[in-house]
């Protein structure tokens, strides 16, 4: 039997403990985020016509606003309890356990993946292994649209909504994760940075990439 990670049992329990605030404070939140929604839309319009999967899907509003743009999208996470909160919202769409470093999809299966905001909580050193998991599941010609803090440093959140949990959220620049989408393969064709809105603290980055044609 081979070990879990540790950062994947953190997180897990992370978000296990707020799932229900979580989805409280967030799942309106794309209505006052223009920019996010125009990445969003792109995707929508690169990926319409197949399969497409949000991948850290949390308490589903994201797929339910692809869902809404059109496209044939279901969702998976790797708290239990996100996935019931998101099966709970939109009963229509299909949503599953799962984790980014072992996508359950066959190679060449999507035509498009989005991971909004979900690489985040995963260590460096083992992002090749989830972007290589993208390029696999990905149909040569295939979209990824990835969400992310900009920052150099880690953002530790201890008790969150008063829960005794705490995770590291860790913020990063466009141009590793677009270096690290490369050396999977991908080719980058859209970066947008965008100032912090609201409540958030530093820029956010969007980046659209594609499994070449033919590769
Ligand atoms: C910041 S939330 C984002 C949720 C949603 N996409 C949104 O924008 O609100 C991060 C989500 O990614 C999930 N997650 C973290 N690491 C993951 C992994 N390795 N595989 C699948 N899901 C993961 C967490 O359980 C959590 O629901």
């Amino acid at each position: 039997m081979t070990t879990e990670p540790e950062f994947l049992t953190t997180a897990r329990a992370f978000y296990d403990a707020v799932a229900v605030d979580y989805a409280d404070r967030y799942r309106n939140v794309l209505a006052a985020r223009p920019l996010d929604r125009a990445m969003l839309a792109a995707f929508a319009e690169l990926a319409a016509g197949g399969r497409v999967v949000e991948l850290g899907c949390g308490p589903g509003y994201v797929t339910g606003h692809l869902a809404g743009l059109g496209l044939d999208v279901s969702g998976l996470d790797l708290s239990p309890r996100m996935v019931e909160l998101a099966r709970a919202d939109y009963p229509g769409l299909r949503f599953e356990v799962g984790s980014l470093l072992d996508l359950p999809y066959a190679d060449g299966e999507l035509a498009g993946a989005a991971a909004w905001y979900s690489i985040i909580h995963t260590p460096v050193e083992h992002l090749p292994r989830v972007f290589a998991e993208l390029h696999r599941v990905l149909a040569p010609g295939g979209h990824l649209l990835l969400a992310f803090q900009v920052g150099d440093r880690p953002l530790r959140i201890d008790r969150p909504f008063g829960h005794p949990v705490a995770l590291d959220f860790r913020r990063r620049r466009p141009d590793l994760v677009a270096g690290l989408a490369a050396d999977a393969g991908l080719t980058v064709t859209t970066r947008l940075v965008r100032e912090p809105v609201g409540e958030e603290s530093t820029p956010q980055a969007f980046l659209l990439a594609r499994r070449p044609l033919g590769a």
